[in-house]
């Protein structure tokens, strides 16, 4: 017998959208090109003061930085807020690996071990497994296809408020569904965290990728002074910069406490990456030309899927607000041994497709088993081609249910 593992790590759940490589890279193998939609990969190039930045970097030496990130770059933070109108110290902000670490932070400073976190699903899966690392429960609020992911009613959110709840997760716009929250729904979300005393938890990454016919959001809740003991605000240079790479987030808190403690553990772990922090400052030289441009390439990718899945029969999809992702209800049988066909069965023109099937992104079990997310990181032609195989694999699935 070998030697047992904790019990926490047999909770992590695999990752939904990773653990289907192996299939893709037998795909590969096979000489089949795997046309990747399963993950919020951007294939958008970076900044190029960014790779500018990168490439002049002449120190002799790769040192940690404050455990709370450079001087420099949380300065370049504070006027990014503040050109959103919040005014923040530097002290409420932490310079993360990735807006994952600030997640872990977060749950880790605000919640105690058995405390429970409402978060609406389908959600990022990486919630569940952070949540199992802090020893937090998720609990999860259905929203429904049919009411295009937006919130239900307060009164079902209030329900599944027990002793234990600390907190609730808002993900605007959200991935995985595209969605973006009215305003009203989220003075209702922050009505409900006021009345139940809850913190309230945003993450942000998708801030700016908002389509013009979303309906009114806030952007940050970073500017609500009435928010400043609750919030606590998730961000990234992932998606905004497309710099998955560089590691670089930040969690975001007027709640001194919060922060200090948060530093304690930033601390524990000494640095956020230098060369990271570098590039994403870099990153800032000219966010709004290079986000404009950013947003109408994921406009236009998000109409050619939109209207390639609405005109194949059987499928059904709500149109994307934000974000880059949408959840897509297939007429399959699972949606989870589609996505392993796809990978193992099918090919046309020498290509497949991979997509992310559903359950992964719910808590609740049983629900999603139709559903897949597809992540339109991919230039117009290819997704063009992506949406016609999966209309082809949908006539060929042995499984196919319409
Ligand atoms: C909603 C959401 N939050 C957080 C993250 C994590 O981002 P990071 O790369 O900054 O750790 C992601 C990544 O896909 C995400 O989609």
């Amino acid at each position: 017998m070998t030697r047992p593992i904790s019990q926490r790590a047999h909770r992590v759940p695999a990752s939904a959208i990773r653990k289907l490589y192996p299939l893709a890279r037998a795909a590969e193998a096979r000489g089949t090109t795997v046309l990747y939609l399963n993950i919020g990969q951007p294939d958008v190039w970076s900044p190029a003061t960014a790779g500018e930045a990168m490439r002049g970097y002449d120190q002799p030496l790769i040192a940690y930085t404050q455990s709370q990130g450079t001087a420099e770059y949380v300065e370049t933070l504070r006027a990014y807020y503040a050109s959103y109108g919040a005014a923040l110290d530097a002290a409420h902000i932490n310079v993360t690996t990735g807006a994952s670490e600030g997640l872990l932070f977060a749950m880790l400073t605000a919640l105690d071990p058995g405390d429970e976190i409402i978060i609406p699903e389908p959600f990022y899966t990486n919630y569940a497994s952070i949540g199992v690392m802090a020893g937090v429960r998720v609990v999860p609020i259905t929203t429904r296809f049919e009411d295009g992911y937006h919130l239900p009613p307060a009164a079902e959110l209030a329900a599944a408020i027990t002793p234990r709840t600390k907190a609730l997760l808002l993900c605007n716009p959200s991935n995985p569904t595209g969605v973006v929250y009215r305003k009203d729904e989220i003075d209702a979300v922050i009505d409900l965290c006021k009345a139940h005393d809850l913190w309230l938890f945003m993450d942000e990454v998708y801030r700016e990728f908002v389509f013009p016919d979303a309906p009114d959001t806030y952007r940050t809740l970073l500017t609500r002074d009435d928010l400043r003991d609750r919030l606590v605000v998730f961000d990234s240079t992932s998606k905004r910069f497309s710099m998955c790479g560089a590691r670089v987030g930040c969690v975001v808190s007027r709640h001194d406490e919060l922060m200090a403690a948060i530093l304690r553990l930033a601390s524990a772990r000494l640095s956020p990456p230098r060369l990271g922090q570098l590039v994403a400052r870099a990153a800032h030289a000219d966010p709004e030309a290079y986000l404009a441009a950013s947003v109408e390439e994921y406009l236009r990718r998000r109409d050619v899927v939109y209207a390639a899945l609405t005109a194949t029969p059987g499928v059904r999809v709500s149109r994307p607000e934000g974000a880059f992702y949408t959840m897509v209800r297939l007429p399959v049988d699972s949606a989870e041994r589609f996505a392993k066909w796809l990978l193992t069965d099918f090919a046309a023109d020498g290509e497949t497709v991979m997509v992310a099937p559903g359950p992964g992104f719910y808590a609740t079990e049983g629900l999603g088993h139709d559903e897949v997310r597809i992540a339109y990181v991919l230039d117009v032609d290819r997704l063009r081609r992506a949406m016609d195989h999966l209309a082809a694999a949908l006539d060929a699935y042995p499984g196919a249910t319409r």
